[in-house]
């Protein structure tokens, strides 16, 4: 099992900037598909750092993202697309066509997501995934009990998620509020994938996930039957292992 655990947060930003530079360079139209949260925000602005700092070759690189918040504009600040533009899309200087994110709002989800596969193979298929976790274990937003052949597709999202969302965005209570999210079989087929765990929060996850059974009740057990995935700990994250 490929765990690389760093002293502290900066140097955990640090080495995931510099694996997902290192993938940008050594690809020169990579896919790569983030994840949105606290654990990720500074390690995409460290990357537009050091993009400023010494220019590296962006104009065929496609970023995406692994999942979505359903029914809120997309310009919320809270909207994954809105994320990842402000924290590493236009820093990096992506063009627009090769931002590419599943949409916040559709009266057809089910084709939406079809059309984002289709994209994705018809780019190459994903080459980096830098994977989240949920405390809960969840990945995107699969939570507990997603079959592992789950593709993508619309999915509710935690409580404590659609309240926060639902108080900023002022959405009324009879507007359904979810996620639209790759799923667990679309996750596994990236060709690499990055699982990214800061914190004391995260550390019974991380246990669970890396010590303990392979069971959909922990959807990221899952990545231990993929056969190259990197789990990129600090040491508070790693701290129960
Ligand atoms: C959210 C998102 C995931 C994200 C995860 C971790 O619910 N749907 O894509 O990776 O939870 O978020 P954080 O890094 O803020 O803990």
């Amino acid at each position: 099992m490929n765990i690389t655990i760093t002293p502290d947060e900066q140097s955990f930003d640090e080495a995931a900037a510099r694996r997902i530079i290192g993938q940008i360079v050594s690809k020169k139209d990579s896919v790569i598909c983030l994840s949105t949260g606290r654990t990720t925000g500074n390690m995409h602005r460290r990357i537009v750092e050091i993009y400023r700092d010494s220019a590296f070759d962006t104009s065929e690189v496609t970023i995406t993202g692994v999942d979505e918040v359903v029914n809120v504009p997309k310009d919320y600040s809270g909207a994954c697309y809105t994320m990842l533009r402000n924290e590493i899309a236009e820093g990096l200087e992506i063009k627009d066509e090769n931002f590419i994110m599943l949409p916040t709002i559709s009266d057809d989800f089910e084709k939406e997501c079809t059309c984002f596969m289709k994209e994705l193979e018809r780019r190459g298929g994903i080459d980096l995934l830098i994977l989240g976790l949920g405390e809960n274990g969840h990945l995107g937003f699969n939570q507990p009990g997603t079959s592992f052949g789950s593709t993508a597709r619309v999915t509710e999202m935690n409580a404590e998620l659609e309240e926060r969302i639902r108080r900023e965005t002022k959405t009324p209570p009879e507007v359904w509020l979810g996620g639209v999210t790759l799923g667990l079989k679309d996750i596994m087929q990236a060709k690499k994938i990055i699982l990214v765990a800061k914190g004391n929060g995260k550390a019974e996850s991380v246990r669970k996930m890396i010590e303990g059974p392979l069971t959909e009740e922990h959807p990221a057990s899952i990545l231990r039957l993929h056969p190259d995935c990197e789990y990129l700990l600090d040491k508070a994250a790693a701290s129960k292992l």
